[in-house]
């Protein structure tokens, strides 16, 4: 049995997924120079200088003080337990026990915890399906209106709205348009920008606006998924003072560790001090070209391409070839390509930060020898999910883990109340999740999920008895 330290010494291979620094060679000059400095001479406690996230005196506050003026916030929190500790935390000190806030149907797992630990009751808000490719896409803002004009009565008050921009695939949302539909309603809004990071930061192109700079009052970003950082590193932002920071402080107290590792902290320092210096708009600009150039390339060469607002996102359509996206993961991980993302449809690449010198080649190279092994008529498209109006799950998803259940093949949960998370990840966004009643038309997609996506989408489900 090979040991973890063992594999990562010798994992090879071009890596295309995250952390988006690609191994190391795009991690921020000053981390980089930190890591050459004997092993481990930086693994320090909360020292009194360098204090933490939610002391008042520090290296680590004086950081985030300075990091939150320099983006025009109020607040901001470095976090150590990935954009998962900081969405949680921001939800928890936005809603109270017994009220309701507004989620995308493609949130991200970790705010349906978030629900389970606060008693919080999730209403679904339908997005977008991209049937050509399997994937939810951005929120529309005539969308989001029709939800806010059809919204059920949760029974309870509703507390706040989550939005997700971009997307894990990188679908951009008009963001200001949605944020100024919610806030006129009086809600406070938690962006999970954990795929947009590159957005709040200058740019020498045109990108989608961040949730940072169009008026959302909480934002996560993930500094490894959008940012060149170590995994696990994220940060929140705050503006607006419509959430009280001693919440959002006492939320996060709650949920993390009690020694936050300050090589992480110095991480997120160290990513968002490079994200402002200058030379970080030349490096985003010469990786975005890179990237389109690669794109082209490919596309010239018959490589079957999904587009999206994202162009350090590439979508490979493995099932226009007739090749799910799983088949195409398992084989290029074998010649050492390693991808993301992989689904029935596509293969999703995280071009990321690092130069990736010769990859057109290799690629089209492995493209046309995969196409020769395994290529065929193409796949059936995946029929959209059955969640296009707005949903209240019929109990607590907290209620709905707790009480007796039983597991039953999904042909025989018509009617029954899901008592477990269905969820793949990559990408994480629920199909099902605990309290939802379970029609005959979710069971039908549900067993389509299950046979294009075995692993990942179980035959049987766990529900209420
Ligand atoms: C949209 C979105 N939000 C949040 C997360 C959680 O991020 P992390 O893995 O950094 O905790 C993910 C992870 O895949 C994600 O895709």
């Amino acid at each position: 049995m090979t040991s973890l330290l063992s594999l990562l010494r010798s994992v090879g291979g071009r890596s295309l997924h995250l952390p988006v620094h690609g191994r190391g060679a795009a991690l921020p000059p000053s981390l980089q120079r930190l890591l050459r400095q004997p092993p481990g001479r930086w693994d320090l406690p909360e020292l009194p200088e360098i204090g933490g996230p939610l002391e008042a005196e520090g290296a680590v506050a004086a950081s985030q003080a300075r990091l939150a003026t320099a983006l025009g916030v109020d607040r901001c929190w470095f976090g150590v337990n990935g954009a998962t500790g900081l969405l949680q935390a921001s939800l928890l000190a936005m809603a109270q026990p017994g009220e309701a806030v507004l989620l995308p149907r493609n949130v991200h797992r970790s705010l349906i915890a978030a629900c389970e630990l606060g008693g919080v009751m999730p209403v679904f808000l339908p997005v977008p399906f991209l049937a050509d490719r399997g994937h939810p896409g951005a929120m529309s803002v005539a969308g989001l209106r029709r939800s806010l004009d059809t919204l059920p009565d949760p029974g309870c008050r509703i507390a706040a709205a989550v939005l997700v921009h971009p997307t894990y695939h990188g679908y951009a949302a008009d963001i200001s348009g949605l944020l100024d539909l919610l806030t006129a309603r009086g809600l406070p809004v938690l962006v999970d920008e954990a795929h947009g990071t590159h957005l709040a930061f200058p740019s020498r192109s045109a990108l989608p606006a961040s949730a940072v700079h169009a008026g959302a009052d909480l934002v996560v970003h993930s500094l490894h998924k959008s940012a060149p950082g170590l995994a696990q590193t994220a940060v929140l932002w705050q503006r607006n003072g419509r959430i009280d920071p001693e919440r959002v402080q006492a939320a996060l107290q709650r949920l993390q560790t009690t020694s936050p590792s300050a090589l992480m902290l110095a991480s997120c320092e160290a990513t968002l001090d490079w994200m402002l210096s200058p030379r970080w708009p030349v490096l985003l600009e010469a990786r975005q070209c890179d990237a389109t150039t690669l794109a082209t390339v490919l596309a010239r060469a018959g490589v079957p391409l999904h587009s999206g607002d994202d162009p350090l996102r590439l979508i490979l359509a493995t099932g226009q070839a007739g090749i799910s996206g799983l088949e195409a993961d398992d084989w290029c991980m074998q010649q050492g390509l390693i991808a993301e993302l992989p689904e029935p449809l596509c293969l999703t690449f995280c071009l990321g930060f690092a130069q990736h010198r010769g990859l057109a080649r290799q690629f089209r190279r492995l493209w046309q020898r995969l196409l020769d092994e395994a290529g065929g008529e193409p796949l059936a498209l995946i029929p959209a999910p059955p969640c296009d109006r707005v949903s209240v799950p019929v109990l607590l998803p907290d209620e709905a883990l707790r009480r007796p259940a039983t597991r039953l093949p999904v042909a025989r949960c018509i009617g029954r109340i899901a008592a477990e998370l269905i969820c793949p990840y990559p990408p994480g966004v629920p199909l099902l999740v605990p309290g939802e009643r379970m029609d005959a038309q979710r069971c039908a997609w549900l067993e389509q999920q299950h046979r294009r996506w075995p692993d990942q989408v179980p035959g049987m489900v766990k529900v209420l008895a």
